[in-house]
């Protein structure tokens, strides 16, 4: 029988070296979860990265050992793959011009080559396990060039790809001197998977242009076959959000935490450190808020948790400081003995003191510049078990086409988001309760799960339509 292989950059684990030995703690994330279904059960497998470099022959072999008892095979990156391909190409080129950042973009065609190898080397790890009728889900633009490599190895094989970040317009993706091939390397695809409309649209616009292929009404006609691109927005594990919230475990957590902060207004944002999620920008609103608002000294607070990522790409390590820079400012200027500003915290959170972070926020302000879908608006809403609060949410993230109840802003409208703030602040229970219950009825619905079985769905789909066509 046809076996799926999942495929993504990083695995869904993370691997610790201690005392000797490598701990492998496996990811909670969403996405993580829905696929869950699909690469743990039968043949099935997930094949990436396992997030280390690992050189010792004895220690990759007992990685791939461990690995394989979770249903995962490793792709071993060298120190030199991950300076150039990852930080390099994937996080100083595509990255940056994926999310508008042209002024960060760097050039770098040994970092192209670098992206080109380590593509051709997790097609050869795919290769090893993979028969020629399965089925191949790739996912995310650190791998563009992966499903027409498998398509050349394997032309029968069912090839899914699925971007997380945004599709810029074709005005970006032309800038990037190797667009063709990455463009081209995408479209070894059957479906190719967006979060958004205007995603894939871009995404369309620029295969025309730059490859010639032509589409109509979201099918780009291949030399010998169809191929289906939609837009599919990922939903998350409602069901876990809502129920961890819900526990007496997170319950007393927030106890404890209200203890500590008293009973002021808080305002939570969680990112990972990324130039694309505006954290000094919302520095600088909270700031403008305290200075213009002096009746909500000592009653506002903000929670700032910011998740350590790459911090070894120039433009994460700047970010870096002007934050710690910024946040001491505002503490320095406002705090007193009794009440602090920002709360910031430069580390990661286990789930139920995130959960607990969520359920006791009476504002998440989520306001990145550019942001492929987030999943921090969704996941806030969830945690809203009793149906009070308020989302500021971004119309620069692809959540915002689907949660049209929260309060909206342009992130780079300083008074238009400290607005939004003094109306979250002001707005009545009745109406926060109506705005939550409605986004709630919608990510109840279009979950993880859901989101999985849609776009398996349209790929077995696609091929059958290709199949009728031949
Ligand atoms: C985004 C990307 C993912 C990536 C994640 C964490 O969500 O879409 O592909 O895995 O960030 O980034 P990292 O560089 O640590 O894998």
């Amino acid at each position: 029988m046809a076996k799926t292989i999942i495929v993504s950059n990083r695995l869904p684990i993370s691997l610790r070296h201690r005392n000797g030995r490598f701990e492998f703690k496996p990811s909670a994330g969403g996405l993580a979860t829905g696929l869950g279904s699909i690469y743990k059960s039968g043949e099935n497998i997930w094949i990436g990265w396992p997030g280390n470099t690992v050189e010792d022959p004895e220690q990759r072999a007992e990685i791939i050992l461990e690995l394989h008892e979770l249903k995962m095979a490793p792709v071993f990156l060298t120190k030199k793959d991950v300076e150039e391909f990852y930080e390099g190409f994937s996080n100083e080129t595509l990255w940056p011009a994926f999310h508008y950042f042209t002024q960060y973009m760097v050039y770098n065609p040994e970092h192209w080559e670098a992206y080109k190898r380590v593509n051709q080397m997790f097609c050869e790890a795919i290769l090893k396990k993979a028969d020629p009728e399965d089925t191949i889900w790739v996912h995310d633009y650190q791998l563009l060039l992966l499903p027409k490599l498998l398509r050349d190895a394997l032309p029968n094989a069912t090839i899914a790809f699925f971007q997380h970040i945004p599709f810029p317009s074709y005005e970006i993706i032309r800038m990037i001197p190797w667009r063709k091939e990455l463009l081209e390397g995408i479209c070894g695809s059957d479906l190719i998977g967006f979060h958004t409309y205007d995603d894939m649209r871009h995404f369309l616009s620029a295969v025309g242009r730059i490859t010639g292929l032509s589409s109509e009404s979201g099918y780009i006609q291949a030399e010998n076959r169809i191929i289906n691109v939609d837009s599919f927005p990922m939903g998350i594990d409602y069901g876990k959000f809502e129920k961890q919230a819900k526990s007496r475990k997170t319950q007393n957590i927030v106890k404890n935490f209200r203890n500590q902060v008293g009973d002021s207004k808080l305002i939570l944002t969680i990112d990972r450190l990324d130039y694309s999620k505006g954290i000094p920008q919302r520095i600088h609103v909270f700031h403008e808020l305290l200075k213009k608002h002096k009746d909500l000294h000592g009653k506002i607070s903000m929670i700032m948790i910011v998740v350590p990522s790459r911090d070894k790409v120039q433009s994460y390590k700047e970010l870096k400081e002007e934050i710690d820079l910024l946040v001491g400012r505002v503490n320095a200027e406002y705090s007193t003995l009794n009440w602090v500003p920002i709360h910031y915290f430069y580390r990661g959170f286990p789930f139920e003191e995130l959960s607990a972070f969520y359920s006791m926020s009476d504002i998440a302000l989520v306001t990145p510049l550019r942001d492929g879908m987030n999943l921090v608006c969704k996941e806030f809403v969830a945690s809203k078990t009793d149906r009070s609060g308020v989302l500021i949410l971004s119309e620069m993230a692809g959540a915002s086409k689907e949660l049209q109840d929260a309060v909206l802003v342009n992130p780079n409208d300083k008074q238009g988001v400290i607005d939004a703030i003094y109306q979250a602040l002001t707005m009545k229970p009745q109406e926060q309760k109506a705005r939550i219950v409605s986004m709630q009825y919608n990510l109840k619905k279009y979950d993880i799960f859901q989101w999985v079985k849609v776009f398996t769905d349209r790929l077995a789909h696609v091929k059958k339509k290709q199949a009728e066509l031949v």
